[in-house]
């Protein structure tokens, strides 16, 4: 969903500060250890190795050049560990490698695949981004998915309050559940840590005089452990997520809650949030009033998170709200329709989420205002004039959806005014634009999924996406060639004269 996507870019500003302070500048010495992988090479490459790790980059990436010093020491420090983990990178801007790295499914960059098996596995890496973290990570994923554990010294290690563990406690380590265990260990490895044990008197919370088979998961929040004695895959799976996932999901620059951040918005439930500044003396009241409410509606589609003001700045820029509107909640429909109030107090939360639920809040619109003077070539539309000046216009209209810091937007500016100007002298074309970070933009009409992106709507009615080069010549021809005909047109606006 492309809605999701920018959400999670946003946040990853925030997360990138922190990573990009620590990023080394030194330049990396003259042997590599990272392999170059190419379009010729690539699968023969793959095929050989049981473990290996593709970056997908891109030359003019900012973080891939961030990332490459880091990445090559990791890759110096894991070619000596035993087995040796190779680190790779593969060129996905160039023409010839394109091909594959959509067969990766590869979108922003840089991507970092784990392969496994000679390739037929694949999996995202989800591991920090310096050299340290990178290592770490890697000779974990590259060992056995769930490890055992024979000590309480050991379990206390692994047991911290950062991360989830989901261990297996079995009679002994073979039979049918304990082989769906490895197996769910195996799938979700790059998300989760996976333990067993012959003793459950080893584990640091829960009945020790459980022989299993059982699973028991323990998670840094809420109840801390839970238990399943379910052993069917997908129903292990759906008990590992579900359990994992805190009643309250909570925002702020600890880099501990990072990852259930994460899934948080990678969710398909609907999100409410509730953002605060987490300093101030009413944030008990608030956490103690959203904790009951989001466990009066747990398992009912409706997930909790409660951000920090002083961390949501990406949030807050997405949905176009102020921090003098907080304390405020907002929440987010499959449809990316919003329901949102400002200045909340606790004793209202409750209510307002009931009144949600029942339907009976509007949706909340971000637009920019109207502007009062719009009589550049260019027409500027915002959210609150899109259905008159573009849906429900009647005109051809020919719309850029762009973003401010946009180079390419920056580029085309220029260009649009030519085409408005050329084509001035047509009463039924019209060429604007819309800023589609600071308005919502309908994602049932349009596709956002970069900037800029064009779209074409005729007067009666069709709606195209332009992908043509963006030259004024080949525009025009575009416009030209879509627009509804002249003669029916003119026809009915004499009607509408008449
Ligand atoms: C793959 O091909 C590229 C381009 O010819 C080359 O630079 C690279 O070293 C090759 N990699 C391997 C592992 O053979
Ligand atoms: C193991 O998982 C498979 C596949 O999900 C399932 O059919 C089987 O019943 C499970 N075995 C046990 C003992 O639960
Ligand atoms: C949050 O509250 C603290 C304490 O009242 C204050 O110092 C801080 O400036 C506030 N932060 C924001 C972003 O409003």
């Amino acid at each position: 969903m492309a809605s999701s996507t920018i959400w999670m870019s946003l946040l990853l500003i925030v997360f990138a500060v922190s990573a990009a302070a620590a990023a080394d500048e030194s330049e990396s010495e003259s042997k590599e250890f990272v392999v170059t992988l190419d379009h010729s090479n690539f699968t023969d490459f793959v095929a050989k190795h049981k473990f290996i790790v593709v970056e997908f980059y891109a030359p003019w990436c900012g973080h891939c050049k961030k990332l490459a010093p880091e990445y090559e020491k990791a890759a110096s420090i894991l070619s000596t560990s035993d087995p040796p983990v190779v680190l790779a990178k593969f060129d996905a801007n160039e023409e010839q490698n394109k091909a594959l790295s959509s067969e990766f499914d590869v979108k922003g960059f840089p991507t970092i695949k784990i392969l496994r098996y000679g390739g037929s596995v694949v999996q995202e890496y989800k591991g920090p981004r310096e050299a340290e973290g990178i290592v770490t990570y890697l000779k974990k994923q590259s060992g056995p998915a769930s490890s055992e554990i024979k000590s309480s010294e050991e379990a206390n290690f692994i047991v911290d309050d950062n991360k989830i563990l989901v261990v297996g406690v079995f009679p002994e380590f073979s039979g049918e559940k304990f082989e769906n265990f490895t197996t769910l260990a195996e799938r979700l490895r790059a998300d989760y840590e996976f333990g067993h044990t012959l003793d459950a008197k080893v584990l640091p919370r829960g009945d020790s005089s459980a022989t299993g088979p059982l699973v028991r998961l323990f998670k840094p929040f809420d109840e801390l452990f839970v238990d399943s004695e379910e052993f069917d895959v997908d129903a292990l799976v759906k008990f590992v997520e579900e359990t994992s996932t805190p009643t309250v999901t909570l925002f702020n620059k600890d880099p501990k809650h990072h990852p259930f951040v994460i899934k948080y918005f990678n969710s398909p439930s609907v999100k409410a949030m509730l953002f605060l500044n987490f300093s101030t003396e009413q944030f008990d009241a608030f956490k103690s009033k959203y904790h009951e409410v989001a466990q009066l509606y747990k398992g009912k589609d409706l997930i909790f998170l409660m951000g920090d003001v002083e961390a949501s700045q990406g949030a807050f820029q997405y949905f176009g709200l102020k921090e003098e509107q907080v304390p405020l909640i907002i929440i987010q429909n499959n449809d990316g329709e919003k329901f949102f109030k400002a200045n909340i107090v606790p004793d209202q939360i409750t209510s307002w989420v009931k009144d949600f639920k029942d339907g009976n809040v509007q949706p909340y619109r971000k637009s920019e205002p109207i502007p009062e003077v719009n009589n550049e070539p260019v027409k500027v539309v915002v959210a609150d004039t899109l259905q008159d000046m573009v849906l429900k216009s009647g005109k051809n209209v020919f719309l850029e959806l762009y973003a401010p810091w946009c180079g390419h937007c920056k580029k085309l500016a220029p260009i649009l005014d030519e085409v408005a100007l050329s084509l001035e002298n047509d009463a039924d074309v019209v060429i604007a634009k819309i800023d589609a970070t600071a308005n919502d933009i309908p994602s049932g009409v349009f596709a956002v999924k970069g900037y800029p992106t064009l779209y074409f709507r005729s007067s009666t009615g069709n709606l195209l996406q332009y992908d043509g080069d963006r030259t004024k010549e080949d525009i025009i021809d575009f416009i030209k060639k879509n627009r509804a005909p002249a003669a029916t047109v003119k026809q009915e606006s004499r009607k509408e004269e008449l």
